[in-house]
């Protein structure tokens, strides 16, 4: 049973497309459905979460208790599972990290949160790390439209560079964890961006060839935005990495408006 917390965590959660207030404002939460062990009903818990490229990484902490909390056991019996990230879920597949892998990871992510080592002080379980990997199916938010879809993923990016810059500006230098935030951020708006080059842009011109104009525009930015990007990847962990960031998050939200405001009609 979830306590009144969680729940009322959830439903706000719910309610909010995945911005919660108080003292998880700037957190990233998921939701993670896994099939109850025992009943066989989906059961799902709130949890903090870590970017980590391709995947995305959940720590059964159970607040440093004796037991593994109930979604370590379920995942166990059953990997498929579900993740809500509040704009949009996707199917996944939960691979529990062992040995070494694991104890690297541990040790980053209580570099990131000191937290998660005050929880492994009280218990002499060792602490599981889970991988949630996307299995392969529909771009986030398909089901709703293409128009839908593109404003979807929007919302997520501007989220999380706004994320990583309030982290950037708070932690004097940047450990391994934000590093990696910071990288894989900028995969997801290689990915994104490469996408529309080579798929959405051709298919609208061909379909509007009054666009030809606005997508030849729409894609000097991105060309601006993947030079960004690469110099952010480069001066990650450097002292001027918050500079770039800012700018990068300038020209990234008004090329985000623009795309949106020229092909939100044709989607
Ligand atoms: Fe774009
Ligand atoms: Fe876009």
């Amino acid at each position: 049973m979830l306590n009144d917390f969680t729940a009322r965590l959830i439903d706000e959660f719910r309610a909010n497309a995945g911005q919660v207030g108080g003292p998880f404002e700037n957190s990233r939460l998921l939701l993670l459905t896994t099939t109850g062990a025992r009943t066989g009903q989906p059961r799902t818990a709130i949890l903090t979460y870590y970017p980590d490229g391709a995947r995305t990484l959940v720590v059964g902490s159970a607040g440093g208790s004796p037991k593994h909390p109930a979604w370590y056991h379920n995942l166990l019996a059953d990997p498929e599972v579900t993740v809500d990230l509040g704009l949009f879920s996707y199917p996944a597949t939960a691979v529990v990290l062992r040995g070494s892998e694991r104890d690297e990871v541990f040790a980053r992510l209580v570099e990131a949160d000191p937290g998660w080592g005050e929880y492994q002080k009280k218990t002499t379980r060792a602490i599981p790390v889970v991988a949630l990997e996307q299995r392969p199916g529909p771009p986030p938010g398909a089901d709703r439209g293409f128009g839908e879809a593109l404003k979807i993923i929007h919302a997520a990016f501007r989220r999380e560079l706004s994320l990583i810059r309030k982290e950037v500006a708070t932690s004097g230098t940047l450990g391994a964890q934000l590093r990696i935030n910071c990288l894989t951020v900028c995969q997801g708006l290689h990915f994104h961006h490469t996408g529309e080059s080579t798929g959405l842009f051709p298919a609208l011109v061909q379909q509007h060839p009054e666009l030809t104009e606005v997508v030849d525009a729409l894609q000097v930015e991105h060309d601006q935005i993947a030079v960004l990007l690469g110099e952010l990847e480069r001066l990650v962990g450097a002292p001027e990495v918050l500079d770039q960031i800012d700018e990068l998050i300038a020209q990234l939200n008004a090329h985000l408006d623009r795309e949106e405001a020229a092909l939100l009609p044709y989607l």
